[in-house]
């Protein structure tokens, strides 16, 4: 078994949709000794974000849901928000996810900056207009993985808006075969610098 643990975070409205099924064929090439959790967010729904950064005793310890998404974060080496575009951004399911890392920064004990560096944060998503319309999805992904000094994986982007359109897109099913095997574009950037 390697040390690597993949988690993938689906963050769609729906299940079986066509970002899932793009994360999918990407994750089929990953080697079979690398670990692979799927969690659909949906499924595992967290009580609205409080923000209790400058309140007394700070953020709660996490429990439940909470508890299961922190530890599986700090269990993988690489994460994957695989999240449709939605109004330009992630989906409310993948926002909301993402504030909890505020509140985990802050549970005593918990170490998460040291424990998140070091990692790599990849992004997966479709959308149905063109590529462009996924900037501001790619932009706050990529600076989520700066501010925490873990790996970027970059985003893997596919076209599509009814289930199964995204199995047509033969430039994302061609990209999704080798966006996890390929040295990342932060690996080609310090190659070439
Ligand atoms: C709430 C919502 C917002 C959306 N916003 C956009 C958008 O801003 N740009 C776009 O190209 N497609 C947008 N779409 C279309 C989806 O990105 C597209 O249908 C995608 O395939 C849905 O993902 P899924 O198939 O994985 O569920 C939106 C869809 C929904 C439901």
């Amino acid at each position: 078994m390697s040390d690597r643990e993949f988690l993938f975070l689906l963050g769609a409205a729906r299940a079986g949709g066509n970002t899932e099924m793009l994360a999918r064929r990407a994750a089929k090439e990953l080697p079979a000794a690398v670990r692979q959790r799927w969690i659909r967010l949906p499924e595992k729904p967290l009580p609205p974000f409080d923000d209790r950064r400058h309140a007394e005793g700070g953020h709660p310890d996490p429990e439940g849901n909470e508890r299961l998404l922190m530890d599986a974060t700090f269990a993988a080496s690489d994460l994957v928000l695989a999240s449709p575009v939605y109004w330009y951004s992630v989906s409310a399911a993948t926002k909301l996810y993402l504030d909890y890392w505020s509140g985990w920064i802050r549970v005593a004990g918990a170490e998460f900056k040291p424990r998140m560096r070091g990692k790599t944060l990849w992004g997966v998503t479709v959308l149905n207009e063109t590529e462009r319309e996924a900037e501001p999805l790619v932009g706050m992904l990529r600076l989520c993985a700066h501010y925490l000094g873990m790996h970027w994986g970059g985003v893997l982007v596919g076209t599509g808006s009814r289930p199964g359109d995204v199995l047509v897109d033969d430039t994302a099913m061609t990209a999704a075969r080798t966006f996890f095997t390929a040295a990342s574009p932060e690996q080609v950037a310090a190659a070439h610098p």
